[in-house]
C-alpha cells in the first residue's frame, strides 16, 4: 500500500497547501492539521478536516470491493491495474479491497492436500499461489506488489523484484515457503471455497462484488469507471477526492 498512500498524501497535501496559502498562522506540520478544531481553524482547513474525520471514522460505511480473479487473465490484469488500484489509491478512506486469486481454477483433494488446475496453465496456478501468500505475509504492502506484478510483461518473473521494491521488509523466502508448503495449499483451498460460495456463482473473470453482491450492471460500471461508482455508493459525507475531480474540470482550484 505504501506507494498508494504516498500518492494519496501528496494529493491531499497539494489540496491543503492550496487552501492554506492564505493562512500564515499555521505553524504545525501537515500531519497534525486535523488534530483539533483550533489547529484546523488556524490552518484554514476546518471544513476539509471535518470531512476527512467523518470518512475516517465511519468504517462501517466503507464500500467493500472484492475481486475474484486469476493471475494471468488479461481482463483481470487490466481491471486490477487500471481501475481497482488507482481507485483504491485515491479513495482508500472510503473503500476496502479484497483480492481472491483463484477465478476459474479447479481443485481436487488428494489425501490431506489439494491439487489445482488453472485456466492459463501451471504458471497461472503459481502466480495465484504467490499472490495468495503475499496477501497473507505482506499486509497492505501486498496490494502494491501485486499491482506491480500484474502490470509487468512477465507476471511471475516480476514477483521478486516487485516484492523487493514495494515490501522490502518481507522476506521473500517466507513467501516462497508458504507457496511451496501446506500453508499456501490451505490458503488456496480457502480461496476455492470462497469463490465456490459466490451467489450467483461466477460465470467469468474478473468477477467483481460490491458489498458482497454481484449484479451485471454494477460489474459493467465497475469495469468502466470504478472511481465514480465507489464515490456514488458511499453513504457517508463524500471525501474531497470525490468532488475534486469534478471541480477541477470546471475551475482552477487555487
Ligand atoms: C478529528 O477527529 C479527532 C479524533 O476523534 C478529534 O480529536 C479532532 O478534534 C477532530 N478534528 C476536527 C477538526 O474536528
Ligand atoms: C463492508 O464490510 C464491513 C466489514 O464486513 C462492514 O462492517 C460494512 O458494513 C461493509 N460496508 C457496507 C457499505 O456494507
Amino acid at each position: 500500500m505504501s506507494v498508494f498512500k504516498r500518492e494519496l498524501q501528496l494529493l491531499s497535501l497539494a489540496l491543503l497547501l492550496c487552501v492554506s496559502a492564505s493562512a500564515p498562522l499555521c505553524d504545525v506540520p501537515v500531519q497534525r492539521w486535523c488534530e483539533s478544531e483550533q489547529t484546523a481553524q488556524r490552518c484554514g482547513v476546518l471544513d476539509q478536516c471535518v470531512q476527512v474525520n467523518s470518512s475516517r471514522w465511519r468504517s462501517d460505511e466503507r464500500v467493500n470491493v472484492s475481486l475474484y480473479y486469476e493471475s494471468l487473465c488479461p481482463g483481470c490484469r487490466q481491471f486490477l491495474t487500471q481501475q481497482l488500484m488507482p481507485t483504491f489509491a485515491m479513495l482508500s478512506d472510503i473503500m476496502t479491497v479484497e483480492l481472491v486469486p483463484y477465478g476459474n481454477a479447479q481443485e481436487k483433494q488428494v489425501g490431506q492436500k489439494y491439487q489445482f488446475l488453472c485456466q492459463h496453465g501451471e504458471d497461472e496456478c503459481l502466480g495465484n499461489m504467490i499472490e495468495t501468500c503475499m496477501l497473507d505475509k505482506m499486509g497492505d504492502a501486498a496490494y502494491a506488489v501485486i499491482t506491480c506484478m500484474e502490470a509487468s510483461t512477465d507476471v511471475l518473473k516480476a514477483a521478486p523484484t516487485c516484492a523487493g521494491l514495494f515490501s522490502p521488509d518481507t522476506s521473500y523466502a517466507d513467501v516462497m515457503s508458504c507457496v511451496n508448503g501446506d500453508e499456501g495449499n490451505q490458503l488456496m483451498h480457502q480461496n476455492a471455497k470462497k469463490t465456490g460460495a459466490l451467489q450467483p456463482p461466477h460465470q467469468y473473470v474478473p468477477w467483481i462484488t460490491i458489498n458482497g453482491k454481484y449484479t451485471e450492471d454494477q460489474q459493467q460500471t465497475a469495469q468502466s469507471s470504478l472511481f465514480i461508482l465507489v464515490c456514488s455508493l458511499y453513504q457517508g459525507e463524500k471525501p474531497a477526492a470525490c468532488t475534486l475531480g469534478q471541480k477541477q474540470m470546471k475551475t482552477s482550484y487555487c
